[in-house]
């Protein structure tokens, strides 16, 4: 049996995981598995059912009933469906954000999507963003990127994300939103976003996209090498 690579890209929202993540999946014949989709669907479960997400208990009891899948486009592109629809657009509306860092504080939530990202490295060489790939997921990943930047950078980033998908947005409360849900990720108990110790630190604050694809592709050659 072959052993697939991996590689962990951990970090706060709004760093460039995805959208560096995504170049890097296609530039080394990767699997790109987006892992704050799948907490974000979680995260619109509840918010369809009308659950309060800090509810741990009544979202835990649609655990079991939680019909979602991810399955891979034309386009190379992972798509999240929820009970049989694809959701794949609807995860990214503002309101769902706060749901899914909620959600993702549940430790039954985490326990029940552990094996399911598992999996998925053990049949596929994978580039995995999230927050706990490189400390709890995936600990013997080939590769540990942490991707963190300055909270204006992102939240700037956000907001033009979210205009250009046209969505109403403004700055200050994107900028409040980000410096929350940093708080929330950090210091919740639950597989909590830190670096893992075995991590490459990489601050793009300021750095344009290519800047940043360079230095990240550069290294992660030499540590699939090594
Ligand atoms: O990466 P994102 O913003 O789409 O993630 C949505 C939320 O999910 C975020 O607030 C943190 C949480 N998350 C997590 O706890 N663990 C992961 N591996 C990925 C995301």
């Amino acid at each position: 049996m072959t052993q697939h690579k991996s590689i962990a890209v951990d970090g706060p929202s709004g760093a460039g995981k995805s959208t560096l993540a995504k170049l890097l999946a296609r530039e080394l014949g990767f699997l790109y598995v987006d892992t704050g989709a799948i907490y974000r669907t979680v995260g619109l479960k509840a918010y369809r059912e009308g659950i309060d997400p800090e509810d741990g208990a009544a979202v835990t009891a649609l655990l079991p009933g939680l019909d979602i899948d991810m399955k891979y486009g034309g386009d190379g592109l992972q798509h999240m469906y929820l009970d049989g629809e694809d959701v794949t657009d609807s995860i990214r509306q503002h309101a769902i954000s706060r749901y899914a860092s909620c959600v993702s504080a549940i430790p039954a939530v985490r326990a029940f999507l552990l094996d399911r990202q598992r999996a998925l490295a053990r049949e596929n060489d994978v580039i995995m963003d999230g927050r706990d790939i490189g400390t709890v997921v995936l600990p013997q990943a080939d590769v540990k990127i942490f991707l963190t930047a300055a909270p204006e950078d992102r939240a700037r980033r956000r907001y033009e994300e979210l205009r250009q998908r046209g969505q109403e947005a403004d700055y200050a409360s994107v900028l409040r939103d980000i410096l929350q849900r940093d708080e929330q990720d950090t210091s919740r108990a639950a597989a909590p976003l830190r670096q893992a110790e075995d991590a490459l630190l990489v601050d793009t604050t300021g750095n344009s996209l290519e800047k940043s694809l360079g230095v990240l592709l550069d290294t992660i050659k030499e540590r699939l090498r090594a």
